[in-house]
């Protein structure tokens, strides 16, 4: 069966992008076609300034979502990444196989590193040595398939360059995987800058709805979604980005055609206020589901503990072998 890995990163709050974008593909399609692992990539969030307990709040907040949005602990497997330690093991092997100017290359370094230097801060090594760690959590599952979007693209190449490189010098040890670009129901942008994906801009949450959003709070901030100067309800994403962002969104918690759903409205109004029922009401099982399993934090620790035995024990025979092909002496 294929496997399949993806992660969140624990650095926000679960926005209606991530959920619209990718984690709803993960509960309807890939946990049912494949043999899936979902991992809270948490040694992810300390490459940039951090605070530790927001961290591990945002740790469990993101896999209590991940279940009360739908993923099925006896379809995949969810884990949070600190849990098993294979993946720091096998980042080392693959720093040893990567060289520094691959990494320099890499366009999330160069961005988060000249925005961390504009703000005065010091450039952590593990921002530049990141995407190793990515690689490792990706071939210590043997993964054939790394379903993520176009940022994460040029990581997986450089997993898929450092896989065929350990391969060619120490023997077949790694598959080597492949990206896939889901089809997503949206790629959904954020309301008040609808150039860039919600949840990038990160300056205020104005533009973001985040998936514990109170409904109240989804509504304003869908209805203060900014529009463009026209007045018609058309789908153009390049004259008209507002409106065809509204439109994405209320298309995808629908399932409807964002291009025959614009010929329903007469006005921006009424658009954005269908938009924000559509949301809230989207968004309501999914809250409820979470506030129940908040009340029960025996059943999510139990069931990352399951993931993190279940992932290490898939991840500890390839690491093993990756030990043993690049030289290291076996414990006797
Ligand atoms: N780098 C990814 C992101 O920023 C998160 C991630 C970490 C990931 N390890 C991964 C995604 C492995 C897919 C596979 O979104």
């Amino acid at each position: 069966m294929t496997r399949i890995f993806s992660g969140v990163k624990p650095t926000g709050h679960l926005t209606l992008g991530n959920y619209l974008g990718a984690v709803r593909r993960w509960v309807e399609v890939e946990q049912h076609r494949a043999e899936a692992l979902f991992s809270v990539v948490d040694l992810h969030a300390l490459t940039v300034e951090h605070d530790p307990a927001r961290v591990r709040r945002l740790s469990r907040q993101a896999a209590t979502l991940l279940l009360a949005a739908g993923l099925d602990p006896r379809r995949c497997t969810l884990f949070v990444q600190s849990h098993v330690d294979e993946h720091a093991r096998l980042s080392y092997l693959l720093e040893c196989t990567a060289y520094d100017g691959e990494l320099r290359r890499m366009i999330q370094y160069k961005e988060k590193g000249t925005l961390a230097r504009a703000a005065g801060q010091s450039v952590r090594v593990s921002l530049l040595t990141y995407p190793v760690l990515m690689a490792a959590d990706i071939l210590a599952y043997g993964t054939d398939e790394v379903p993520v979007g176009e940022d994460q693209a040029q990581h997986v190449e450089l997993t898929r360059d450092l896989a065929v490189r350990f391969n060619q010098r120490y023997g077949h040890t790694f598959t080597v995987p492949k990206v896939t670009r889901p089809a997503v129901a949206a790629r959904v942008r954020d309301l008040q800058d609808p150039t860039s994906k919600m949840g990038k801009s990160h300056e205020n949450g104005a533009g973001i709805v985040y998936l514990l959003d109170e409904p109240d709070v989804v509504r304003r901030k869908v209805l203060r979604a900014v529009t463009d100067s026209g007045r018609e309800v058309a789908y153009d994403r390049d004259a008209q980005p507002g409106v065809a962002n509204l439109l994405d969104v209320l298309a995808a918690c629908t399932g409807g055609d964002p291009e025959v759903l614009a010929g329903g409205y007469a006005s921006y109004g009424a658009l954005k206020k269908d938009t924000a029922e559509a949301v809230v009401e989207l968004l309501r099982p999914l809250r409820e589901r979470h506030a129940e399993l908040v009340a029960d934090p025996g059943y999510v620790e139990g069931v990352l503990r399951e993931g993190a035995e279940r992932a290490r024990a898939m991840a500890r025979p390839v690491v093993d072998r990756a030990y043993r092909a690049i030289g290291l002496l076996p414990a006797a």
